[in-house]
């Protein structure tokens, strides 16, 4: 463990010291995340210090979020490297409780946020969002702070926990910060250490697809065929293609036809082992 940079463990310590940045009137910003991290996460941790006065960066790879077939056993784990890229920054406080700290044995509560949990990852994980809304919930409770921030990468988890946050009366502002990708456009994230070579090759064409189909439909095409070749184009080089849809990007209606106002394309498919989600705004189409 690095000793530059402060780590706690248990609730306790952590609502005393963050009490008391409270009770001096600073502003608190807190960045969830399941660790092994990387410049998607250490951006979200850049805003969170030009956002407030002290940042908090929470560790926690949160069992609740994956079924039992999932990787939550295989799910990387790097605490020393991530302390030592957070230790780089301006981050006050490291929260990394062990899983019995926010898990008692008879834990027996689930926060559910209905209807924008129900479609695209909601559809093929019907578990996940009830877990993130949960773990997300207690993280807000157990810091209290003034604003969280949440990538857009995960962009139907942030609506879903700006829903919970509003719905629960939590005293919070919920704050998105953008995608960040590597420089062939695959966006980052901890998973993409699951990709074999080959497959890391092909991975940047699910940005490629949605950003084609972002491009024609600011241009007016209208949305079923376009997404038919779409995912046509990404099971023929070898990606089982979970969904590849339109939304409006503040309800998550399906859209249908010609696109109108606030607009995303989302996308999940699976290359080899690895499934990988990724959205894009649409331009506001030309009249
Ligand atoms: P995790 O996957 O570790 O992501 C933590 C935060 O980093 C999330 O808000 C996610 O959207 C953001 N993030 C991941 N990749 C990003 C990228 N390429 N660009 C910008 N932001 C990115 O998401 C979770 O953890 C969990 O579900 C959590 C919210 C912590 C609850 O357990």
């Amino acid at each position: 463990m690095t000793d530059s940079i402060s780590v706690l463990a248990t609730i306790k310590e952590l609502r005393q010291t963050v009490g008391d940045w409270r009770a001096a009137g600073e502003k608190i910003t807190l960045v969830p995340t399941m660790g092994a991290l990387h410049d998607g996460h250490l951006s979200l941790v850049k805003l969170a210090s030009e956002t407030g006065d002290r940042t908090v960066v929470s560790i926690f790879v949160n069992p609740a979020q994956f079924a039992p077939h999932e990787d939550f056993d295989s799910y990387p784990r790097e605490n020393e490297k991530d302390l030592e890229q957070l230790a780089e920054l301006d981050v006050d406080l490291v929260f990394m409780p062990p899983r019995d700290e926010v898990y008692r044995q008879d834990f027996s509560t689930r926060v559910t946020v209905e209807d924008l949990s129900e479609g695209l990852c909601g559809a093929s994980r019907p578990h996940f969002f009830g877990g993130v809304a949960t773990v997300v919930a207690k993280l807000l409770n157990q810091c209290r702070p003034d604003v969280a921030i949440f990538g857009e990468k995960d962009y139907q988890q942030l609506l879903v926990i700006r829903r919970m946050a509003r719905d629960l009366d939590l005293d919070v502002e919920i704050i998105g910060g953008p995608i960040i990708r590597e420089a062939d456009g695959l966006a980052m994230s901890s998973r993409n250490a699951y990709l074999s070579a080959e497959e890391r090759e092909k991975a940047p064409l699910l940005h490629q697809a949605i950003s084609e189909i972002a491009e024609a439909l600011s241009n007016n095409v209208t949305t079923g065929d376009l997404l038919n070749k779409g995912r046509k184009n990404l099971t023929q080089s070898g990606f089982d293609v979970d969904y590849l849809e339109v939304r409006n990007a503040d309800t998550l209606a399906p859209i249908e036809g010609r696109v109108k106002g606030q607009v995303r394309i989302f996308a999940a498919a699976i290359l080899g082992k690895t499934r990988l989600i990724d959205n894009i705004a649409v331009p506001t189409p030309r009249k």
